[in-house]
């Protein structure tokens, strides 16, 4: 094990060296992951470290590489899960920071945003910018790198529809890329990042493009119906924050106080001619038209109808505000988050014959 430990520091240091780096980074043994994952479970990380640069968080994979072991790029660990063996690889943390007006038009600004802030601090000061583009996107927790990976979403926005390009390791090709947005393969909720590059690149800057005009409905049902409710007929990218805000502060456990992943399954994409069979029996089933024969189902009514909502299975409760959060309230592992999560997926399964998937992504 240490003699292990004593490589992979000798390789950083080489490769630092090389690139003539003078910080000094810390490789650590055996981390417990779940003082990194919001959802507050899982083993130890094989190694850990933290990349402050693009240099660092480059030369950090290729050792990872060099010692025939997988590495993990995490965030704010807020959509991440881990097994209770752990990770047997280096997982590196992003902390590459950056907030820069890279263009500015009189009608749109583009802003590039280091990996490692935290999202919601940058929606904040772009909002305070009167900048449009991700304001609907508040309160999310976790950081800006990891956004596109899931294709983060929330109240009628999300980052595909303002992501120009980003910038990552490309750790097969050992260099530096940039990806444009129609090369990161957007679809709801993902992207190639979790699906066919599953591993392969480190992003560390993302750029989005905000307008400086104001929002404009129609806007997402819940935002409007709380529009409606306190009488809200101006809207700035401020006004829209605020709601989403106050909605989510609702319908969302905080992570912090309450351990969880936000959304633990995926709505579910079914076509028109099932939608028409179960719409039979229920006829109230909501949907949305995605095009396509394509219709969105939200999981959480499905959950709910299932008579899940609330239950506690193996210390993990269905958030009775939106059963498609799953909260830790006393799962002592990953078993115990996989029974409540096998449960809620059979239940939904036997109901309605729709297979639904997790969201958070399994290190
Ligand atoms: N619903 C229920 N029961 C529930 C939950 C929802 O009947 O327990 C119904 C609601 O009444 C509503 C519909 O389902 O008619 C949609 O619910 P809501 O607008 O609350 O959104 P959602 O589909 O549950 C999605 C995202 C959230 C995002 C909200 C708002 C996914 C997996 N989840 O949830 O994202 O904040 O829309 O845009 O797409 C996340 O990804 O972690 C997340 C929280």
């Amino acid at each position: 094990m240490h003699r292990e430990f004593d490589s992979i520091t000798e390789v950083i240091i080489q490769q630092l060296l090389g690139l003539r780096y003078t910080r000094y980074m810390d490789f650590h043994q055996n981390i417990p992951l779940k003082n990194y994952l919001t959802m507050r479970l899982g083993g130890v990380a094989k190694y850990m470290t933290e990349a402050h640069s693009p240099d660092e968080l480059a030369a950090a994979c290729r050792s990872a590489k060099q010692q025939n072991i997988p590495f993990f790029l995490l965030g704010g660990g807020s959509n991440v899960i881990a097994k209770d063996e752990g990770y047997p690889g280096l997982v590196v943390l992003n902390k590459v920071k950056g907030f820069d007006v890279i263009e500015d038009t009189p009608s749109y600004a583009v802003i590039r945003i280091g990996g490692g802030e935290n999202w919601d601090e940058v929606v904040a000061r772009t909002v305070e910018m009167n900048l449009s583009g991700i304001e609907a996107m508040s309160g999310i927790p976790g950081s800006a790198g990891a956004a596109p990976v899931q294709n983060v979403g929330a109240y009628g926005q999300e980052i595909a529809d303002t992501l120009i390009q980003l910038e990552a390791y490309d750790s097969e090709a050992d260099s530096f890329v940039v990806l444009q947005n129609e090369q990161c393969g957007f679809s709801y909720r993902s992207s190639i990042f979790r699906e066919s590059a599953t591993g392969r690149y480190a992003i560390y800057s993302i750029a989005l493009k905000l307008y400086k005009s104001a929002p404009q409905p129609p806007f997402y049902d819940a935002l409007q119906r709380y529009f409606d409710e306190v009488g809200v007929t101006i809207f700035t990218p401020k006004v829209v924050r605020d709601a989403v805000l106050a909605i989510r502060h609702d319908k969302l456990p905080d992570p912090q106080e309450r351990p969880n992943t936000g959304s633990f399954f995926k709505n579910a994409i079914i076509e028109d001619w099932q939608l028409e069979e179960l719409r039979k029996q229920w006829p109230d089933m909501p949907a949305y038209d995605l095009g396509n024969h394509n219709f969105k189902v939200p999981t959480g009514w499905l959950i709910e109808q299932a008579g899940m909502k609330n239950q506690v299975i193996s210390g993990m409760r269905i958030h009775d505000k939106n059963c498609l959060v799953l909260i830790n309230e006393s799962a002592q592992s990953y078993a115990d988050l996989a029974a409540a999560r096998e449960a809620v997926i059979d239940a939904v399964r036997d109901m309605f014959r729709i297979n639904i998937q997790q969201e958070p992504l399994e290190m």
